[in-house]
């Protein structure tokens, strides 16, 4: 339609020519593809769905052709589009903002976290992926955004989404996670009114409630951050080869005690190791996509011995299928860790209720949630 009206305006133009069909050309793609931004629209030629952004921004674009004719035929055009598109949606979507919030600035798009929680559940169940699911990704993905996390300055955390960025999308500790990230995206497409932020830490919610774990406290109201430069310092994710006292500085570091460390850990019980991503192998347990105290039992019961490759030390179970990282073995070396994997080895709803709270901490770290928000 837009096209249309451009053709009667130049139409009528003739005696100030700039009807000639090359003006109507160049007219027409100004329109589509470089005059978008300059009146407050997205730029359409950056708006690929990215997975790891750059801190760096691109370079502007080029000023607008001094020409009065043409500036004023894009304002006709672009009004069109923009009157034209509103229509459309008022059409098309039921949540469209009504007069009086238009005329108050404010929008009804029902944020509707339940359709959202829906849409998760509905992609985690996938032959050929793993184990069958990506729910233990979405949860690694849960805590690799929240796991930043410093109580001294308040800096990293779930807030802000800052993964999607440089340097933070290429640490090594997040091999991996980029699948995680793009196959959010179609959600974040549909509603694209939540936050990423909000988004990855709903996904480990979900995961771990459509894996049969407990119900995980969670609200909305991480904002995301703009650019890489809000990345938080790196080396803070725990390192799989070190010792107790390395778990217990990373975790302190954002405020956890050693029942909460071992609680956390049991997320261990979901997943698997891949030699292309960490450089470790195989699943902690036989039942890698239902969130249970498997992982406690398992430490505690199967005999673990270090494994014959030439990969990095692991340690692996009699049928050689299981394995266990030196951090998680540091929880049955350790005696004030060991405790706790013994309670829960035996106390599974005591394992769960308090899993659900420290993770649920976990995800909120750093967070400055709008006042009343509550949890859905
Ligand atoms: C000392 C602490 C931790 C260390 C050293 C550690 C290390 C690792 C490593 C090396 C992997 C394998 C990644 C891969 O190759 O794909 C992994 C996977 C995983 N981690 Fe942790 N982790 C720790 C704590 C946690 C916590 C606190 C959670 C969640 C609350 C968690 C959830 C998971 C999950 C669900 C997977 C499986 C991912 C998949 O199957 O793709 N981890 N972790």
């Amino acid at each position: 339609m837009a096209l249309q009206i451009a053709r009667l305006v130049l139409a009528r133009c003739a005696n100030q020519q700039v009807a000639s069909s090359s003006a109507l050309v160049n007219l027409e793609y100004a329109m589509l593809s470089r005059s978008v931004s300059t009146w407050g629209f997205r730029n359409l030629s950056s708006s690929k769905p990215s997975f790891c952004v750059a801190a760096s921004s691109a370079s502007p674009p080029p000023p607008p052709p001094n020409n009065k004719a043409v500036n004023t035929l894009r304002f006709i055009l672009l009004g069109s589009v923009a009157v034209g598109g509103v229509f459309a949606y008022a059409l098309f979507n039921s949540e469209m903002p009504q007069p009086a919030a238009l005329a108050t600035g404010q929008t009804t798009v029902k944020k509707d976290y339940g359709a959202v929680k829906k849409a998760i559940e509905d992609i985690l169940d996938v032959e050929g992926y793993d184990d069958g699911s990506y729910g233990p990704l979405l949860v690694r993905l849960a805590w690799h955004a929240s796991g930043t996390f410093d109580k001294a300055d308040g800096t990293g955390g779930s807030n802000g989404a800052t993964m999607r960025f440089e340097p933070e999308c290429s640490w090594g500790s997040n091999a991996g996670l980029d699948k995680a990230r793009s196959i959010l995206e179609p959600i974040k497409a549909k509603f694209p009114w939540i936050s990423y932020a909000d988004l990855w830490t709903l996904s480990g919610v979900v995961a771990v409630e459509g894996m049969g774990g407990p119900t995980i406290p969670w609200r909305p109201g991480r904002v995301d951050k703009p650019s890489g430069v809000h990345c938080p310092a790196g080396g803070r994710l725990p390192d799989a080869s070190k010792g107790a006292q390395h778990i217990r500085e990373v975790f302190s570091r954002m405020g956890f005690n050693d029942q909460e460390m071992v609680a956390l850990s049991g997320a261990h019980t979901l997943g698997r190791c891949h030699t292309d991503r960490s450089g470790y192998v195989n699943p902690w347990t036989n039942a890698p996509t239902t969130f249970s105290n498997l992982y406690f039992q398992d430490l505690l019961n199967k005999k673990w011995t270090p494994k014959k490759w030439d990969g990095p030390l692991q340690y692996e179970d009699n049928t050689k299928t299981l394995m266990m990282l030196p951090t998680d073995m540091e929880l049955i070396k350790d005696k004030k860790f060991r405790k706790y994997v013994e309670l829960y080895a035996k106390n599974e709803e005591q394992f769960f209720s308090d899993f659900a709270s420290a993770f649920s901490r976990l995800l909120e770290l750093g967070v400055q949630f709008p006042a009343a928000t509550v949890a859905v």
